[in-house]
């Protein structure tokens, strides 16, 4: 190959640009020309690029967000959009793309791929952490912190006015964002999306601590299991306490990228390249304890990562 595109695309994340800058360096490290295409695969569509250089992803390895912005673009998911794309492709010589995204840009590449044959390769990047085949997806590890950090914040508060508080984190259809923040804020329940809950158990366990002496809790609600507002007023009105609500919402999905994201985009940016320039394709690059490893995106794709019950149990053993 002698020239690659890169793009990010759905919602970002931090360590996103972290990734960007990986392969484009590996890319020019090895004498192939890397394009940006900016917002996703629109750019791909309407030929929005820019040829980087090393310098064009100087200084980007602290930021959040991505430079070569994001999008989710409903016209690639006909394949009239798809045949577009490739039109493009070809018209700039582009022999490869390296795609930088949650499940829904990677479904699009698998596409893309089985359609037309174009190679590509997924970069694993969702604050969400819920693709599978890779113990961590970009910006999750910065998601966590900056939520913790906030209701680190909020505890203060809830202690000294013996309040119970609840906090929406983000997750539309799981709980990996609120099972690690809940147990790391010490929270005293969490409301996740796979696991049956009952207010009212969580109101009679509210109830029970503030007997044995404890006044202030924290109540974690992923945004896919219920809104935190109608969480409040239940258990407001089962246990007659004062409770507070609070939505973090996009704040999450900002913010300067962790080490542990920024070693990890890096790890995966560079990988992916590596692993397109050897003629491997139709797959995503992922981290496997201290491995970096490639699996096929329908593999991927079909498959369901699982919550980790036993980090809910530890944060009902520890939250008496
Ligand atoms: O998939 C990442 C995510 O941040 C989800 O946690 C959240 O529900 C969603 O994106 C929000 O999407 P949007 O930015 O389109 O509102």
């Amino acid at each position: 190959m002698k020239r690659i595109g890169i793009l990010t695309s759905g919602g970002d994340s931090p360590g996103m640009n972290a990734a960007i800058r990986a392969a484009v360096r590996t890319a020019l490290q090895k004498g192939v020309e890397p394009f940006g295409f900016y917002h996703g695969w629109r750019g791909v569509m309407e030929e929005n690029y820019q040829q980087m250089n090393t310098i064009s992803v100087g200084g980007i390895i602290t930021t959040g967000g991505t430079v070569l912005r994001t999008a989710r673009c409903l016209e690639f998911i006909k394949p009239e959009g798809r045949q577009q794309a490739l039109r493009s492709l070809n018209h700039l010589g582009i022999e490869g793309l390296v795609v930088i995204g949650g499940d829904g840009s990677l479904t699009g590449a698998l596409k893309l791929y089985e359609e037309t044959g174009f190679p590509v390769m997924g970069v694993p990047a969702s604050i969400d952490n819920d693709i599978p085949c890779s113990d961590y997806s970009i910006g999750f590890d910065t998601a966590v912190n900056t939520a913790l950090s906030a209701i680190d914040k909020v505890r203060d508060t809830a202690y000294s006015h013996d309040r119970v508080f609840v906090i929406e984190v983000m997750g539309r259809r799981n709980g990996f964002i609120a099972v690690d923040v809940g147990l790391a804020a010490g929270a005293e329940a969490i409301i996740i999306p796979e696991i049956p809950y009952s207010l009212h158990h969580i109101s009679e366990n509210l109830r029970a601590m503030r007997e044995r002496g404890k006044k202030s809790s924290i109540i974690i609600v992923a945004e896919g299991a219920a809104h935190a507002r109608d969480v409040r007023d239940t258990i407001q009105e089962h246990t007659g306490f004062e409770v507070r609500y609070m939505v973090l919402g996009h704040m999450q999905r900002g913010g300067s990228p962790t080490a542990h994201d920024r070693v990890l985009s890096l790890r995966l940016g560079a990988h992916a390249v590596e692993c397109l320039l050897n003629g491997e394709t139709g797959k995503m690059v992922g981290v496997r304890g201290r491995d970096l490893v490639t699996e096929d995106l329908e593999k991927v794709l079909s498959s369901k990562r699982e919550i980790d019950v036993s980090k809910l149990n530890l944060v009902n053993t520890m939250s008496v």
